[in-house]
């Protein structure tokens, strides 16, 4: 199990890469379906010499798969992450030679044209007041027909459906053998860090910032999956 943090520190850097994907597949619901759909969704957008962001690239096992479902396509595949040690674990396989690492924090970077881009659970560790500015840079780097896949954790609607949320995810963790005091403390580390909206506060931000066509492709407890296409 990925080691304590104190409250409101959680961070992905230091040792977290060794422990990544097992934590991440126990933490979040769903969590390989929702690569499986958005690896076969990316068919439905790339083609030959198509870009293809990956906003979180993290330890890269997203674009690996969708590399693998897009093998006879030319695609410049690029991956965003601002912590090293993600990025240092990233084996490249021989297949898999045609994808750029950028070692940044998305707000800083230039995007170019693209037909897809993911943010699979990214940007909700971003602090709000940068999210609208983002998903602006997304919809212009996009061209147009081009998709975008936005995951998130959310709250629910209203206090009741809340409570129903937050005791199911207690539950799910729970089930994956998660202790109670590794729950709480996971809880307390990412205060501050990790901010959900709503579905519909991420909806009408992806609205301002031109996405006219959005579509809920998932839903599992309190993290759900937004495809927009421009
Ligand atoms: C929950 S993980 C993403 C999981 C990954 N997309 C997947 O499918 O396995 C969030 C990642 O976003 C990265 N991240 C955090 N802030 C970021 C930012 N401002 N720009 C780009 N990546 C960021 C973190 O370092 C972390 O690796």
């Amino acid at each position: 199990m990925i080691k304590t943090f104190k409250t409101g520190k959680w961070t992905f850097g230091k040792n977290v890469y060794k422990e990544f994907n097992s934590h991440i597949e126990k933490s979040i619901p769903s969590y390989l379906k929702t690569q499986k759909l958005i690896s076969e969704l990316s068919t439905y957008f790339l083609r030959e010499d198509s870009i293809c962001y990956d906003i979180g690239f993290s330890t890269g096992t997203l674009l690996v798969k969708i590399n693998n479902l897009n093998l006879e396509k030319k695609i410049n595949f690029i991956g965003i992450e601002p912590e090293l040690n993600m990025l240092k674990s990233f084996k490249r396989s021989k297949e898999f030679k045609k994808i750029t690492l950028i070692n940044k924090v998305v707000e800083n970077i230039k995007m170019k044209k693209s037909d897809y881009i993911i943010s699979h659970y990214t940007l909700q560790f971003i602090r709000q007041n940068l999210r609208l500015k983002i998903l602006k840079k997304i919809y212009n780097s996009l061209n147009p027909g081009g998709g975008f896949v936005l995951f998130e954790k959310v709250y629910a609607n209203n206090s009741r459906f809340e409570k129903i949320f937050s005791d199911m995810l207690v539950d799910f963790k729970s089930k994956n053998n998660f202790s109670e005091k590794e729950i709480i403390n996971k809880n307390k580390a990412i205060r501050g860090i990790l901010e959900p909206l709503t579905t519909r506060q991420n909806i009408i931000n992806l609205k301002k910032a031109g996405f006219k066509n959005n579509q809920i492709i998932h839903q599992d407890i309190n993290f759900i999956g937004i495809l927009s296409i421009k």
